[in-house]
């Protein structure tokens, strides 16, 4: 794997990587961040870090940060930070910095599980995350971790997958998706994209095509991406979809099938345009078996039909077969744990380019 890939850092010399290490898998996402170790942790928190707003909040919460769903939980009482934007972490404050410090060092301790132990692991970020960025990450993970790789995000599914080979994974995340052909080695960047329209992109629109419906609705992203967990689907619709909605303080019924339909089909021109030019990359003599071998990951990809669709659309193409995975929240950081425990530690540096060997 290049540069652009994956990237390790380690500060543990031989001798320290030895007995108490646990090895860990950790998907780093806008939306969730899950972690899993060898030692059978399973864990998924969301990405949000909540400081309290003031003395009074103080009293009820503690002084100490608050993280994933308790935060989300007490926010009336916290500031919330969300350090990852886009996939990736907020570069725009020192507040984005030391919230995505601290969500990552909570989440090592959570996979240490009170043990003195240090950890070693693969963090998923997205396919085509600047250098800078991963540099940052990893910076941030020596001060946690002894050993720290960064890979992208569709390929640890892949890896999890054992689809090595003739196969396109689309991780539709919140903050982005994620397309990477598999083929047989260690993608590289040509073999990627990374575009913005995954979750959060939709409830930003689905937010305004609905207030746009109904000027009176009092509507959020929130709201939005709530509905959208629950109805989301392309194509034919079972059943119309009327939600309750507060219309100047009132509940009322509202019919917002036709919303969710046109805003989550938005995103499919993108997905299958990318997927049109990322199956030239792949010799002629594999395409068609690389046709038959879409997988959807990630939690866009429990939108109903999606997966019929983008075969549908690329019906041109002769036989498409896309399926989507049964677990979209660990199978990604399932992969990592994989990839870290079946590759030995000290062969990380040949899946990506080691540095902070020295520090
Ligand atoms: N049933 C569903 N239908 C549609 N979208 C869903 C559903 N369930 C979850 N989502 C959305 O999936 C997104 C979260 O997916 P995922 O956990 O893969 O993202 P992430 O890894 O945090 O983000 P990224 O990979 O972009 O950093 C959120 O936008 C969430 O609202
Ligand atoms: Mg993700």
């Amino acid at each position: 794997m290049d540069q652009e890939n994956a990237e390790i850092a380690e500060t543990g010399t031989p001798s320290a990587l030895s007995a108490g290490r646990i090895i860990v898998g950790i998907d780093l996402g806008t939306c969730r961040t899950a972690v899993m170790s060898e030692k059978g942790t399973k864990l998924l928190a969301r990405s949000v870090v909540g400081y309290p707003k003031d003395i009074i909040s103080e009293k009820v919460v503690g002084s100490e940060p608050l993280f994933g769903d308790e935060a989300v939980e007490k926010r009336n009482f916290l500031d919330l930070c969300y350090p990852l934007a886009d996939g990736v972490i907020r570069e725009a404050s020192e507040r984005d910095y030391q919230a995505a410090y601290q969500l990552l060092g909570h989440v090592v301790d959570l996979a240490k599980a009170g043990k003195e132990s240090e950890v070693c692991g693969i963090i998923g970020v997205p396919a085509r995350a600047s250098i800078m960025n991963k540099e940052l990450l990893l910076s941030i993970a020596k001060q946690f971790m002894a050993k720290a790789l960064v890979v992208s995000e569709p390929f640890m599914v892949a890896y999890e997958l054992n689809k090595l080979s003739n196969c396109i994974v689309v991780d539709i995340g919140a903050g982005t998706v994620d397309i990477c052909c598999m083929k047989g080695t260690v993608p590289i960047p040509d073999d990627q994209v990374t575009f913005l329209k995954g979750g959060d992109f939709i409830d930003e629109r689905l937010s305004l095509a609905i207030t746009r419906r109904y000027p009176g609705v009092q509507m959020t992203e929130a709201v939005a991406c709530s509905i959208k967990e629950k109805h989301a689907f392309v194509g034919e619709s079972a059943a119309k979809v009327v939600v309750t909605l507060r219309d100047e303080g009132k509940p009322a019924e509202f019919d917002v099938t036709e919303d969710i339909r046109s805003v989550c089909e938005s995103i499919v021109p993108d997905i299958c345009e990318h997927l049109e030019t990322l199956i030239t990359k792949f010799n002629p003599e594999d395409q068609e078996l690389a046709l038959k071998n879409i997988v959807l990951a990630g939690g866009g990809s429990r939108i109903r039909g999606l997966a019929a669709m983008i075969a549908e659309q690329m019906h041109e193409y002769g036989e498409i077969k896309v399926t989507a995975v049964s677990d979209p929240e660990y199978v990604g950081c399932s992969g990592a744990l994989k990839l870290a425990t079946e590759i030995p530690l000290d062969m990380w540096g040949q899946i990506g380019v080691m540095f902070g060997a020295d520090d």
